[in-house]
């Protein structure tokens, strides 16, 4: 890790408050914690945790850049799926998970003006707080007629909910179990703390639901012996209680990730956790807590299963370059330039790195499942990669 730059002293410190955190909570819990305890309190802990604290995060003077940040395009695209859904429901309202910078919502909620199908209301149900005061900022600063519809929320709201629910990069921030299958039986790598940081600890998993989850997995994909990956177990509840809450609409997914064959695919065994640091992505979720984003891929099968079984209809699936181009990202594109040409050079290079495939276009996918719409909604017509599920 010796090419990461050094972080500050002052952030040092938080890093060095939030390990007596775990530390003090692996020796309540006799000695270690699992791995998915562990990543929930270095992204989540209240005031030291990656995502609760103070640090830039998004953009380039932070550690990753997510497709809200490159481009406007990338809102107004999404901007065409809640119209549709919205112009179906003859109106309704919009409720976006973990809105980052807030762009994603000034940039969807500036294109349904322009097209006169602004929501209801605009939610944020966002945990940390340093992230609500920036959206709020950005939200005034972009879009300061509309600030009066958009309200955050803690918890999901009660009662039924007509609209649409997005979340972008969400999932991937979920803390998962990193597990090891032996070829006979389900090994969850636990945290214990080190002398100087944190370290694995196997541990034949106990029966429970990641283990059963766990064994089906290897049964289903034919997993080798040795094979190390991650599980979302968060997952399928979470989405139920979304599902619970949708009376009418769509719940919009993107993240970068995979179907499960290909997820749990013989290549990838040593599974898909990452960390981000100042643009420079490694596999060690143990340095500087609190300080780096710790991310797994998502399985995009266990998101259409978990959507089914809590009654919601897989309506489409596919990839960024594909949704983006069936929502009309050229056409946007040309009606924004070339009044400047160096801003309009400016997109080009932006609608590329979100499009190609070597950079977002392929690795990332959205997912879009429903109740009670009729159809593919704009992003799912052009391409379905639903049989790939
Ligand atoms: C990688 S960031 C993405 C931010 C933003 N959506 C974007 O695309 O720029 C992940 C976000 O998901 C949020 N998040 C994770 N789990 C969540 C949950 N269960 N409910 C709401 N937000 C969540 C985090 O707080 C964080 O803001």
């Amino acid at each position: 890790m010796n090419d990461l730059p050094e972080p500050s002293a002052e952030a040092l410190t938080l890093s060095e408050q939030l390990v007596d955190v775990i530390r003090a909570e692996i020796a309540v819990a006799g000695g270690f914690i699992p791995f998915s305890r562990y990543m929930e309190l270095c992204l989540y802990s209240p005031g030291l945790g990656y995502y609760s604290a103070g640090a830039q995060k998004f953009g380039a003077a932070g550690d990753f850049v997510t497709a809200p940040e490159l481009s406007s395009l990338f809102g107004r695209c999404l901007a065409q799926s809640c119209a549709s859904v919205l112009a179906e429901l003859g109106g309704g309202d919009i409720l976006e998970f973990g809105a980052g910078s807030g762009r994603l919502a000034a940039d969807i909620l500036a294109e349904l003006e322009a097209i006169g199908r602004l929501p209801r209301q605009y939610s944020i149900l966002e945990r940390s707080a340093e992230l609500r005061a920036r959206q709020q900022e950005t939200l005034r600063v972009q879009v300061p007629d509309l600030c009066a519809r958009v309200t955050w929320l803690d918890t999901l709201p009660q009662g039924d909910f007509r609209g649409v629910l997005l979340a972008n990069e969400v999932l991937d921030a979920m803390p998962v179990e990193r597990f090891r299958w032996n070829g006979t039986a389900v090994e969850l790598f636990n945290v214990r703390s080190s002398d100087d940081s944190f370290d694995w600890r196997p541990e034949e998993a106990p029966a429970g639901a990641a283990s059963k989850a766990i064994q089906q997995l290897a049964a289903e994909v034919g997993l080798a012996a040795g094979f190390i990956s991650e599980i979302n177990m968060t997952l399928a509840p979470w989405l139920a209680s979304i599902a619970a809450l949708l009376d009418q609409g769509m719940v919009l997914m993107a993240d970068y990730g995979y179907p499960r064959r290909e997820y749990y695919h013989p290549q990838r065994s040593t599974g898909t956790l990452m960390c981000h640091y100042r643009h420079r992505a490694h596999d060690d979720p143990f340095l500087w807590p609190g300080l780096q984003d710790i991310t797994a891929h998502v399985d995009f099968t266990a998101v259409a299963e978990a959507g089914s079984a809590a009654g919601l209809e897989v309506t489409g699936y596919t990839t960024q370059a594909h949704f983006l181009l069936d929502c009309g990202i050229d056409r946007l594109l040309s009606t924004a330039g070339p009044t400047d040409s160096v801003d309009y050079l400016k997109q080009v290079q932006q609608v590329k790195q979100l499009m190609l495939p070597g950079e977002m276009g392929e690795r990332f996918k959205f997912i879009g499942l429903a109740k009670g719409i009729d159809g593919p909604v704009p992003g799912f017509r052009l391409q379905d990669f639903r049989d790939r599920l």
